[in-house]
């Protein structure tokens, strides 16, 4: 089944490699790589744009980890949500907190992005995620509902609703400091509580911030974790391959 399309009914797990500014792991092409589509389990790989066409060729499920909403012009540096499906990518992520951090990008400009992704049929994953210091301040609610409602606010004047979040604390992301399960159940329910009712169901919300092959059982196994949003990990295709195979026992 295509990750590019959420199932109202069963919300299948969604795992999704960020491999960030770091080269294809070992093994990733090779017959048995854990990085190809598995019975079960929806996989897609998010590799540096310049080796975007090589995992496409490989037959990899492939996006982009972000994309320009014009379709183009003087923006250098940057490659467009058009660009990015010409060439054959199925997903985008949008608002990652390494570009809200490292590039500025805004509410606004992320909610662009995703109804540009949307546009050009692409599935678009929004990252969202307090830091430490709003979590300490007891503002990771507050925080989360700002970025999630600037995309609904402008999605509400679209056909267009969310098929995928991603909740990644901050504070979680490569720290080794992985949410508790409880922590991030419950915001995950919150975030899905957030949606307009119709889409609730339908909406997959992964969980992202060092998630790995010793953690992801107790994750994927709350209610509302549809998936896991990778990085560290998904760099070792053994450990890759061992987070999938504990998605696979937990599909839904
Ligand atoms: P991590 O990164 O798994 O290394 O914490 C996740 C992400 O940033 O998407």
């Amino acid at each position: 089944m295509s990750p590019c399309y959420t199932d109202p009914v069963t919300r299948p797990t969604l795992i999704a490699a960020n491999w960030k500014m770091n080269p294809p792991p070992e093994g990733w092409n090779a017959i048995e790589s854990p990085y190809r589509q598995t019975d079960g389990v929806d996989i897609v790989v998010f590799p540096p744009f310049v080796y975007l066409k090589s995992c496409i060729a490989a037959g990899l499920r492939t996006g982009a980890q972000c994309g320009h909403p014009e379709p183009a012009g003087a923006h250098t540096g940057c490659i467009s949500m058009a660009m990015t499906a010409q060439e054959g990518c199925e997903a985008v992520l949008c608002g990652h907190s390494d570009r809200r951090r490292d590039q500025k990008e805004t509410d606004n400009f992320i909610a662009e992005q995703v109804v540009a992704a949307f546009e050009n049929k692409l599935f678009a994953i929004l990252c969202i995620g307090e830091t430490e210091k709003e979590r300490e301040a007891g503002r990771e609610r507050e925080v989360v509902e700002r970025q999630l409602q600037s995309v609904l606010d402008l999605l509400q004047s679209t056909t267009y609703n969310l098929q995928a979040i991603a909740y990644e604390p901050v504070w979680a992301i490569g720290t080794g400091r992985n949410a508790t399960p409880e922590q991030a159940q419950e915001m995950h329910a919150f975030i899905r509580s957030l949606l307009p009712e119709t889409h609730q169901s339908a909406t997959r919300i992964l969980y992202g911030g060092s998630m790995n092959a010793a953690n992801a059982e107790e994750l994927l196994r709350q209610p509302d974790i549809d998936g896991g949003l990778v990085g560290g990990a998904s760099l070792k295709s053994e450990e890759f391959r061992k987070i999938v195979a504990v998605a696979a026992v937990h599909h839904r």
